[in-house]
């Protein structure tokens, strides 16, 4: 189905979700859909998207500031933030593209404040000067038990990526990241959706497909025939 849609700025989607709940393999499946709907799609992540925030991926994850503590890595994980925004995502909506990107600012709140200690509003002042009017349309978060997701990490890493500055955290670590992904989706239940990611990756993208349709798509359907 291809949809004669160019709406004046694009969609924002961002995936959520500890560690291996397969949020990359999900955001790819969506931009195949998409793109096959005939739609313009950029795929990005944080930290990183461009090129100097590429730098700062480097550097944080490689756990070059944790000596600093979470506050100094969630000013490093905005200022990379803030050149996303600007350089990629803002322009990319304004021409009206789908912009999918692989973790945003509510990593910042499951990492960094919920499980680092930072106050939520001191991460609300960052995330504003970081990303200023630029806030998610959609927010998809994968829900999976955290012992489960980082099983799925490990074994991506036999294939030989090494564990990074947070995937080396303890179990409870990620179990209280899981219950601030939910509870960031039932504080913004208009924004997030949480899916439930312990299943076969074909009915996890069928279920990120509905929900896309759902939001934003059937309208543009109907307007259409
Ligand atoms: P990545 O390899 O993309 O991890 P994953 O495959 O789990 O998404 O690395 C990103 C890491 O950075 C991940 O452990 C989460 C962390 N992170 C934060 O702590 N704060 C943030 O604001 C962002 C965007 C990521």
């Amino acid at each position: 189905m291809t949809f004669q849609m160019t709406p004046e700025r694009g969609r924002f989607v961002t995936f959520e979700g500890g560690e291996g709940v397969g949020k990359s393999t999900q955001l790819a499946r969506l931009a195949d859909h998409l793109r096959e709907c005939g739609f313009e799609v950029v795929t990005t992540r944080e930290p990183g998207g461009t090129e100097k925030a590429e730098k700062l991926r480097d550097f944080l994850l490689s756990g070059g500031a944790a000596p600093l503590g979470p506050l100094a890595e969630a000013a490093l994980f905005s200022a990379a933030r803030a050149d996303h925004v600007q350089a990629l995502i803002g322009p990319a909506l304004k021409r009206g593209a789908w912009v999918l990107c692989d973790r945003f600012a509510d990593s910042t709140r499951a990492y960094q404040g919920a499980c680092g200690g930072v106050d939520a509003r001191t991460l609300a002042l960052l995330e504003r000067a970081a990303a200023g009017e630029t806030r998610p349309d959609l927010t998809i978060v994968l829900d999976l038990p955290a012992r489960d997701g980082l099983a799925r990490a490990a074994t991506r890493r036999d294939g030989g990526e090494t564990a990074d500055r947070f995937e080396n955290e303890g179990l409870s670590f990620h179990e209280r990241l899981r219950q601030a992904f939910l509870d960031i989706a039932e504080s913004e239940a208009d924004r997030c959706c949480v899916i439930d990611a312990a299943r076969s990756v074909d009915d996890v993208a069928g279920a990120i497909r509905a929900v896309v349709h759902d939001r934003f798509l059937a309208h543009a359907a109907q307007a259409a025939q």
